[in-house]
């Protein structure tokens, strides 16, 4: 790490924090807590001014190249200052035609251009690649709801990622494998930490800290000339792996390729690399509607089918409680009680949220095989999978 670096890092971890947590308090003591306007102005003047100051050092530094894991870091700190910035509307891409902080995005692009991700921060900076010193990992500031909120989106990513794990290991053993059964029992137990986990997040995060305070910090932002949209807990691929692997999702389904397509540079290249892979994979619903005709009354194939029918019933109950839950109580319901002049603001350069919902639930009942004429979902093969059980 180099000198200029170090004292970005460490100004990110301290005065950085320390200055949102004072905005936050002050935004939060007005009967509008979602106004950011006029309140704060010196704080917000110090925080830009104290930011690209570190910034342009490090931009005039140059190309130090100093490994993939350390310019993603840095990386991930321009993105924190820079979405900083756009909470408390020091930028605001619907007011602007390119991004106040030239230094800032002249560097994020030169950084994300150069390891091949998106050149903002992206939810990896905050869950699975924030390094932790002496026990504080990086966040905006020191509320208790921020860190519940990026504690349980690691703790979920990660569980979501063993799933995947487990299921990749099986592509090569192939379904009849004495051990594709334990693999399938891993799976089923990550994806019921997914699922336990959540309800945890869900009874503890308290919503109006949730949407005043912590979701404004991951809106969408601009950098240089484009608009970027904000990161979400889904940015890696586990999630979509399973979705594949499974057979509940279509890689050749327009809707779900262009989520896809669109969410690539969004996570770690490793990731990138395992989506493109299993982009190409058949499923493991397509290879049991094959198997069945001949291996029905095989011992590993009601077993194993079985198995596969709790995963996909698992997986399909994380996704009702991420939609249902966890988007209904901390985004849904916050935002019909939103004042309407921050309405525009809710949306702003992102999708309008009856879409994002639409989008979301076709997604809940895709992962379910829910009986739906209007998308597709596996609804009849997992019936008539079922029907083949002893
Ligand atoms: C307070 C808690 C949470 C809320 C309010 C929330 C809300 C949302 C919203 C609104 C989206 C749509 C993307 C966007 O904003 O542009 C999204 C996407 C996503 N979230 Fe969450 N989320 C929460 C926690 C989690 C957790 C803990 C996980 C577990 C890893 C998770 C997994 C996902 C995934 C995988 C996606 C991508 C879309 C998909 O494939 O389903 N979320 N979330």
């Amino acid at each position: 790490m180099t000198d200029n670096t170090w004292k970005f890092d460490e100004w990110i971890r301290n005065e950085f924090v320390q200055q949102n947590n004072e905005l936050e308090s002050l935004y939060w003591q007005q009967c509008d807590k979602a106004n950011v306007e006029g309140i704060g102005e010196e704080i917000k003047e110090s925080l830009v001014r104290e930011g690209n100051i570190f910034i342009s050092k490090l931009l005039q530094e140059g190309n130090t190249d100093e490994g993939f894991d350390a310019d993603f870091d840095l990386l991930g700190n321009v993105g924190l200052f820079m979405a900083a910035c756009r909470r408390h509307e020091i930028t605001e891409p619907s007011r602007e035609k390119t991004s106040p902080l030239h230094e800032a995005s002249a560097l994020s692009m030169q950084i994300g251009a150069s390891i091949g991700v998106t050149p903002r921060f992206a939810t990896a900076h905050l869950t699975t690649h924030n390094f932790a010193v002496n026990g504080q990992y990086k966040r905006f500031t020191d509320l208790k709801a921020e860190k519940l909120f990026v504690d349980y989106n690691t703790r979920g990513i990660l569980a979501y990622k063993r799933a995947a794990d487990a299921l990749l290991k099986i592509k090569p053993l192939g379904l009849s494998h004495p051990i594709t059964a334990d693999l399938l029992k891993v799976a089923y137990q990550a994806l019921s930490d997914v699922y336990h986990s959540n309800q945890i997040l869900f009874s503890e995060l308290e919503a109006d800290a949730f949407f005043y305070q912590v979701r404004p910090y991951y809106k969408p932002y601009r950098v240089g000339l484009h608009v970027y949209r904000g990161a979400n807990a889904g940015d890696f691929a586990g999630i979509n792996v399973i979705d594949l692997l499974l057979g509940l999702c279509l890689a050749n389904e327009s809707s779900y390729s262009q989520l896809l397509v669109d969410k690539f540079l969004y996570m770690m290249p490793e990731d990138q690399k395992i989506l493109r892979d299993c982009m190409r994979m058949t499923s493991f619903m397509d290879e049991f509607l094959q198997a069945r005709d001949a291996y029905v009354k095989e011992a590993w194939y009601q077993e194993h089918l079985a198995l596969f029918l709790d995963v996909c019933e698992m997986h399909g109950k994380t996704a009702v409680q991420h939609h249902n839950q966890l988007v209904e109580k901390y985004i849904a319901n916050p935002a019909n009680n939103l004042n309407d002049v921050h309405m525009d603001k809710l949306t702003a350069s992102g999708p309008p949220l009856p879409v994002l919902l639409g989008a979301l639930e076709k997604l809940r009942d895709k992962r379910n095989a829910a009986e739906r004429k209007d998308i597709l979902t596996r609804f009849s093969d997992i019936q008539q999978l079922r029907s083949s059980l002893n």
